[in-house]
């Protein structure tokens, strides 16, 4: 019998179920760059409904929705306040700065900050600076560890940038998992935020897709943007069927792969090579740190027993848990690793 890869490497290689491939067989299409898909209507329609916003744009990718976010408020060269790791500014070509112009003022540490970090940044534009265009924050963050940024920062960065005229985005690219894993629901994080995007094709197990939400002006803004970036699809209702099946059945059982999260950290607590600080396991992403390995040769020893994970640096790897591994695949995924790490 062929033996199963345990693969942790993201939460973006789930495989549609068969309910969701059902979903997507059965849906209504029509051409969505002329407005006329219903499924994709209907998804935009919830997707608004559901953050509290006037309007949701689908785009093909978690990081269209990030370039056509910044593309809509950065002039060239104006800056942009983000924290370190963020996914914008590390793992997207520099799109950012090559398509939109946007030049990153980066906080750092573990990719959150606090108001005051905010306010000792924002620049008024004068005729030899830029200007602050936009305050962005990654809610969880993926490279932090999955990481929950806090409410009560968000509030409070909220209140700065109010004050100062400038407006906020989220990469909530994994915001449900932040919902799941705090209780707090949907809206009440999406209320401090002009804009923000979301993502089906991770946690939530759609094959593609990425939502942009913000006021109607956006949207048709963001639809030329998306036009330009060659992103307007066709009959994208297929696709849209999986993310509204994923709203729908997904959201939930995030809270198994936190668990999941948390009992491989506990698991590997007493390997002397692994290093996790529990501290940072807060949904479903594991950090680990490795003494006396190389992480690329760690990655490539695990892989020949079936275990796949991503090295992070030389010494950093990353687990991530999802809708395709269950308790059991992470205890297999334990034992390999001990024994590899003997
Ligand atoms: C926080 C965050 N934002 C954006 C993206 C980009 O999403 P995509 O891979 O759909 O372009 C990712 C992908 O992992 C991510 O982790």
């Amino acid at each position: 019998m062929e033996s199963k890869l345990i693969d942790l490497r993201s939460d973006t290689v789930t495989r549609p179920s068969p309910g969701m491939r059902r979903a997507m067989a059965e849906a209504k299409v029509g051409d969505d760059v002329y407005g006329e898909d219903p499924t994709v209507n209907e998804l935009e329609e919830l997707c608004a409904e559901v953050t509290g916003k006037e309007s949701a744009l689908f785009v093909p990718s978690g990081s269209m929705a990030n370039l056509i976010a910044q593309m809509i408020y950065v002039r060239r060269g104006d800056e942009v306040i983000i924290g370190a790791g963020s996914h914008c500014y590390r793992y997207e070509v520099g799109a950012g700065a090559a398509i939109a112009g946007a030049q990153y003022v980066v906080i750092e540490g573990n990719g959150t900050f606090t108001a005051q970090d905010v306010q000792d940044r924002i620049r008024t534009a004068t005729f030899h600076r830029p200007g602050t265009a936009l305050v962005w924050i990654e809610n969880t963050h993926n490279f932090g560890g999955g990481i929950i940024f806090p409410f009560d920062e968000i509030k409070r960065i909220s209140n700065v940038c109010k004050e100062r005229g400038i407006p906020m985005h989220m990469d909530g690219a994994r915001i449900f998992n932040a919902v799941v894993a705090t209780g707090i629901e949907i809206k009440k994080w999406c209320q401090f935020f002009d804009s923000l995007s979301f993502c089906f094709s991770k946690g939530l197990g759609a094959p593609v897709g990425s939502i942009l939400c913000g006021t109607r002006g956006m949207k048709e803004e963001g639809k030329r943007f998306r036009k330009m970036l060659g992103g307007g699809m066709r009959q994208a209702g297929i696709l849209a069927a999986a993310a509204i099946y994923a709203l729908k059945n997904n959201i939930e059982r995030l809270a198994e792969d936190h668990a999941n999260a948390k009992y491989l950290a506990e698991n590997l607590s007493d390997v002397k090579q692994v290093k996790i600080d529990m501290k940072t396991v807060q949904t479903n992403i594991v950090m680990a740190d490795l003494e006396g390995i190389n992480a690329d040769t760690f990655v490539k020893e695990i892989a020949k027993e079936g275990v796949l994970v991503n090295a992070i640096s030389s010494k950093r790897v990353r687990f991530v848990t999802h809708l395709d591994v269950s308790k059991d695949d992470i205890s297999q995924a334990c034992a390999i690793i001990r024994k590899v790490l003997h």
